[in-house]
């Protein structure tokens, strides 16, 4: 009897410390907030194009998000601090102190520092080239004839400001192989796909006030954080007390360095469980709430400016117009005002630090992953010679089917829905701020 308790007792505990080894995981948790690849959340255009029955494509408006970036200054200096910690927990193990399987503290002795990581804050990696080069490439083979050639006048291509996103806008534009496709120049003034950017009123009220971050903060004394803070200091080993501030660049040196185009672990994961990466991604979804989400006064307003100008850009082409693609590229940030103006992702109760709710429907790593796009698609139907026009809304190339019914939008319903927008005013303003 004691012999098979006993028994147990060691199959127990070398069941729990195989399945503590990272690397050997079945199924590894992808879900990291606004790093996730777009790999991991996108559908396919090709395969999810809904075809309209005596319909053609005649014109796309689209707002995307830049591919894959290296971390800001700020962010990336945590990390590049943290990067000690490497040796803390290699000497902890070697004392017998962590938890770690000696298979992930190998990978994690033998990772190699991308240099560009640290010294080019900001700029597009391979990766977010490669994402943004796959988009344009999949809406080149999924509406081959709308975008065989795009002469001059019958596109508008804009960035907001920022390098990483210009160069995202070239990717898009190489991937839909036109030679001769005009990027325009980044404006700094207000615009339509970053119009809270420049006001200084959002700048002073949202980004420049702590308690836009207080829900995330306060979450940061939620027994689920705590709990999942002590795992981490447990499983490293090491024997001084980890910060919260360790505790997010260890969580940044692993969503940088995971490779999702090569699908490449990175070793500084397996200091997580899953637990501990939805612990973290809640963080993440809290401070996107409420500081571009419906937790956020003004979201709404800016979100519609964006959609006034597909309604506008729309309703020109019906009108016998020649613009066959608008394609905007711009921040996360942006990307989540729209939802909120669209109503998408919207949770019954606000997000709270006292209750994480599992199966919230506001969640970062879908709605603001790298490389993240919101596409309408305006086709024109003629039957009897009579022309009627319906849209199609896309999410990370799978169709949004809440906007209106099975997903497609008669061009009444359209109007309705998006004709309002056109009154968005964000005089609120103030002054103009520069955008970094
Ligand atoms: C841990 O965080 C503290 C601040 O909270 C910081 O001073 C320290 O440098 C960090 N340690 C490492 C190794 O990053
Ligand atoms: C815009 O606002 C004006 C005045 O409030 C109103 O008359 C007009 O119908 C509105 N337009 C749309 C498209 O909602």
């Amino acid at each position: 009897m004691k012999i098979i308790a006993i028994l147990s007792i060691v199959l127990t505990v070398i069941k729990l410390s195989i399945s503590n080894c990272y690397w050997s995981e079945n199924c590894h948790y992808k879900y990291i907030s606004s790093k996730t690849p777009y790999q991991f959340v996108r559908g396919d255009i090709r395969d999810s194009i809904v075809k309209l029955k005596g319909c053609e494509p005649i014109s796309i408006w689209g707002l995307f998000r830049h591919g894959k970036r290296y971390p800001s200054k700020s962010y990336g200096g945590k990390m590049e601090d943290a990067l000690a910690i490497r040796d803390y927990i290699i000497s902890s193990y070697e004392k017998g102190r962590s938890s770690l399987c000696a298979q992930d503290i190998e990978n994690l002795k033998n990772w190699v520092i991308d240099k560009k990581m640290f010294s080019e804050p900001r700029s597009l990696t391979t990766e977010g080239y490669e994402e943004m080069l796959g988009i344009g490439k999949r809406f080149k083979q999924a509406f081959p004839a709308l975008l065989e050639s795009l002469e001059k006048g019958s596109n508008t291509i804009r960035p907001a400001f920022g390098i990483w996103i210009e160069n995202s806008a070239k990717a898009f534009v190489k991937g839909l192989g036109s030679n001769n496709v005009h990027i325009e120049k980044a404006l700094s003034d207000s615009d339509v796909m970053a119009p809270y950017l420049t006001c200084g009123k959002y700048q002073m009220d949202v980004l420049h006030n702590q308690n836009v971050f207080s829900e995330a903060e306060k979450y940061k004394f939620n027994p689920d954080y705590l709990a999942a803070k002590d795992r981490i200091q447990r499983r490293s080993g090491i024997d001084y007390i980890l910060t919260d501030t360790n505790v997010t660049a260890l969580y940044d040196l692993c969503r940088h360095t995971w490779s999702g185009s090569e699908n490449k672990l990175s070793p500084w994961c397996a200091l997580f469980t899953k637990d501990d990466l939805q612990i973290l991604e809640y963080i993440e979804d809290l401070k996107a709430y409420y500081k571009s989400g419906y937790g956020a006064p003004k979201s709404e307003v800016f979100g519609n400016i964006p959609l006034g100008d597909l309604f506008n850009n729309f309703r020109r082409t019906k009108d016998g117009g020649k613009k066959k693609i608008t394609a905007y590229f711009t921040h996360a940030t942006m990307l989540e005002m729209v939802y909120t103006s669209l109503g998408l992702f919207k949770d019954s109760k606000p997000l709270s630090s006292a209750n994480r709710e599992r199966e919230r429907k506001w969640r970062s790593s879908f709605m603001a992953a790298f490389g993240v796009n919101f596409v309408a698609v305006l086709n024109r139907c003629v039957d009897n010679e009579v022309s009627d026009y319906a849209v199609v809304f896309y999410l990370n190339e799978e169709p949004i089917r809440s906007i209106c019914a099975d997903g497609i939008c008669t061009w009444k319903e359209f109007e309705d829905k998006f004709s309002p927008f056109l009154n968005t005013t964000i005089d609120f303003c103030e002054f103009r701020s520069e955008p970094y």
